[in-house]
This record gives C-alpha cells, structure tokens and sequence, in this order.
C-alpha cells in the first residue's frame, strides 16, 4: 500500500505556499487561510427540502495564500499548473465569465460584493488535497477558503451562518450549480473528532462524536472516478421534483413531510414524484436515528442506516451508478457494515465503514471487482473527521 491510500497528499505546508506566492507574484501573501473538503455521514438531498444532514470536515483541505492589491486587479494561480495566471478585474466579474476551477473564489468574491461587501483586488495562490469531482466538495472547499480570509482581509465580521449562505449565492448563482447548504457548513463548522449535525431550515449546528478508530472501525472512501456535475441536469431535476411533491402535499418544505405520512401521500402524487418524495421524508428520518445511534451505542451501530440509505438513493431517488452500487456491494460482501454512496450523486465517492481487521480485504475485493467489470480503477483511502476552516499563518 502506498502512503498516499492512507493519509493522502501531503498539502504544502503555509511556509511554503506563501515562499511559491512569493515567487509567483513578487512580494510576501498577507496571510494563508484553509478549509476542508467533506463526507456525508448520511442525510442526502435532504438540505434544499429545509431536512437534516450529518456531514463532517475531511482531513483533505484546500489552502489559499492572498494579497490584498491598491488597484481592482485579480491574479489567480493555481498549484496544479492548469491555467497559468489568470487575471481579471472586479469589474468584469459577472456570472458565467469565470473558467475552471477560478469560477470558486470569483464566485464568492462576486457573492461578497452582491452582499455590499468592499471586496478588494488580489492576487491568490490555491493548493489543494482534496480530490477533484470525487462528491468530497473541492469546490466548497476552495470557496470556504476564499470567504474565510476575505472576511478576515475586509474585516467584514460574517457568522458562520452567512457565510454559508454566501457560498451557497455564489455557487448557485455564479458556479451555477443549485445546490443547498451542507457542504459549506461541514467545511466551516466542522471539528475534529465530530460530525456536524445540521438543521437546514435554521442552520442550528450541533457536533457529534463520530470516531472510527476507537470503535476499531475506519471509514473508507472509494472514489469511483466517475465524474459528475452538480450544474447538469441530474439534480436540478431531483430538486423539481421534492418542490413539486411539497406544493402537491401543501407544505412549505418536504422536512414538514413524517415517515407516518407516506401511505397518505401515495394516494396523493404522481409514482415518480412520490418515490423522490419517500427518500427524502425517510433520510431525515434515519440522520436523526444515526445522530441518537452515535450519542449511545456509537458508530458500530449506524451500518444498517448507511446500508438504508444507499438503497433509497439506488432505487428511489436514482442518483446511484453501476460504479457507486458494485463499490457498495462489493464493501458489504467483504466485511463492511455499513456502506452508501455519499454527496450528490451520479458519480463520485461512496463510503464503507469497515472494521480494521476487514479493510484490507475490502480494499482489496473492491480494487478487484472494478477491474472485473472493465471500469476504471477506483482511489481508495481513509478519512476522519478534521478541523473546519481556519487561517494557519
Ligand atoms: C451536493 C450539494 C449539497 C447536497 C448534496 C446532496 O453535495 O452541494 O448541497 O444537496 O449534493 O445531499
């Protein structure tokens, strides 16, 4: 096994970021600030239905080191070399304008300055180790980076809990992906040792204990390799779907929907409409039975839930791929106790909680299995729960 499968790139270290800014751009950064990438423990596609969702800060973080500039200039560049220095104006920021991966922090520079906010010209050096397209939320993490040493810079004084909904502006109005709040608030509330439970219709956080180690468990994430875009089609069409289910059912948000509601709502909405609609009313139900599992038992006890789980997005919601469903089954076939695909879906990671003596095997069973059906070899390694956004120098 590589070091790699198991802690991931080493990021490069502030000193060093800051000496390449140096290099890059001709004098010293003001400061470099981080933020994590995230998994969902579980409650997908319940955040936009105002639901609940218990996603954590991953030890995989995207670093930024910026200057404040005297003039309306924006100079941006990247570790992975792909653009070069991109130069731009805050003048000429606008949605649709922005490339690749430097649409993140123009979005949220563009978000800021929508709120009233004097955002500054700069110049920004990214690097990150969160892998990219993999549903582990790089791009939240890149823009979770950005606002948090824009706040920092301005002396904006942003809550947590603005600075969630600026993100989610920038990612919905300027990324153009209509996605809810769960990625930027696993990022910037996260904390060691803890999953972030959140209430989306008031933002309430609280944090609860999820370790794997002391249970003698790891959490794998297999990232499938199978790309996907939050800005297709896909989940807009799922999000149609929940608002059309909660206007037929006459409630505000599909959280106002309980488990003990369905068999009425079946009589009530379309076959589809109503599959889209049980997912979400029977995720909310099994975050909360997770976050009262882990309070007591502990994370030995969730399997069944994440096993549940997987199956409602594979066969109600369909947002699963043959990928995400063999990583799964392949997982419980070999010793997991838990396993579901994780973030938006039609691609990316899924998760395996395994006990330590099983993860070779499951490493091993699934790497095997990817091959035997002529798909891509899936990236395999270990996660748990990091720090939330912070400045490291
Ligand atoms: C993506 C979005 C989140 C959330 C998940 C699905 O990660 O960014 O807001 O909707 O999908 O749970």
């Amino acid at each position: 096994m590589s070091s790699q499968d198991q802690a991931g790139p080493a990021p490069v270290s502030a000193e060093d970021l800051a000496a390449r800014f140096t290099q890059a751009f001709g004098s010293a950064p003001d400061g470099v600030w981080q933020a994590p990438g995230r998994v969902n423990l579980i409650g997908e596609h319940t955040d936009y239905n105002e639901g609940f969702v218990l996603p954590f800060a991953i030890d995989r973080t995207a670093r930024v080191a910026i200057a404040v500039r005297q003039d309306r200039t924006v100079r941006l560049l990247s570790t992975y070399g792909d653009q070069g220095v991109v130069t731009t104006s805050l003048d000429s920021l606008e949605p649709g304008t922005a490339k690749g991966w430097t649409k993140y922090p123009l979005g949220v520079m563009w978000a800021l300055r929508e709120r009233g906010i004097d955002v500054p010209g700069l110049d920004l050096l990214l690097d990150s180790t969160v892998p990219l397209g993999a549903g582990l939320s790089s791009s939240h993490a890149i823009e979770c980076a950005v606002i948090s040493a824009l706040n920092d810079l301005t002396a904006a004084g942003l809550g947590a809990e603005e600075m969630v909904l600026a993100t989610q502006r920038a990612e919905n109005d300027f990324v153009g992906a209509p996605t809810g709040i769960m990625d930027q608030s696993a990022s910037l509330r996260g904390a060691k040792g803890h999953a972030v439970f959140l209430d989306c219709r008031d933002q309430k956080a609280t944090l609860v204990p999820f370790e794997t180690e002391p249970a003698g468990l790891v959490l794998l994430v297999i990232d499938t390799k199978v790309s996907h875009s939050h800005a297709d089609g896909g989940y807009a069409s799922r999000r149609a779907s929940c608002e059309l289910g909660a206007e037929v059912l006459g409630v505000k948000a599909l959280r106002d929907v309980q488990v003990g509601d369905l068999e009425e709502a079946g009589g009530l909405l379309d076959e589809v409409t109503f599959r889209r609609v049980r997912h979400v009313v029977t995720e909310n139900d099994r975050v909360l039975q997770t976050v009262e599992l882990l309070d007591g038992p502990g994370p030995v006890a969730i399997g069944r839930l994440l096993d549940a789980s997987h199956a409602s997005m594979r066969d109600d919601f369909e947002i699963s791929c043959p990928e995400l469903d063999l990583a799964v089954d392949t997982s419980r076939a070999n010793g997991a106790i838990g396993a579901r695909m994780t973030g938006g879906g039609f691609g990316g990671a899924a998760i395996a909680l395994t006990p330590v003596d099983a993860e070779q095997k499951v490493r091993a069973a699934v790497a095997k299995a990817f091959s035997d059906a002529g798909f891509t070899a899936p990236e395999i390694f270990t996660v748990s729960p990091a720090a939330g956004a912070m400045r490291i120098s």
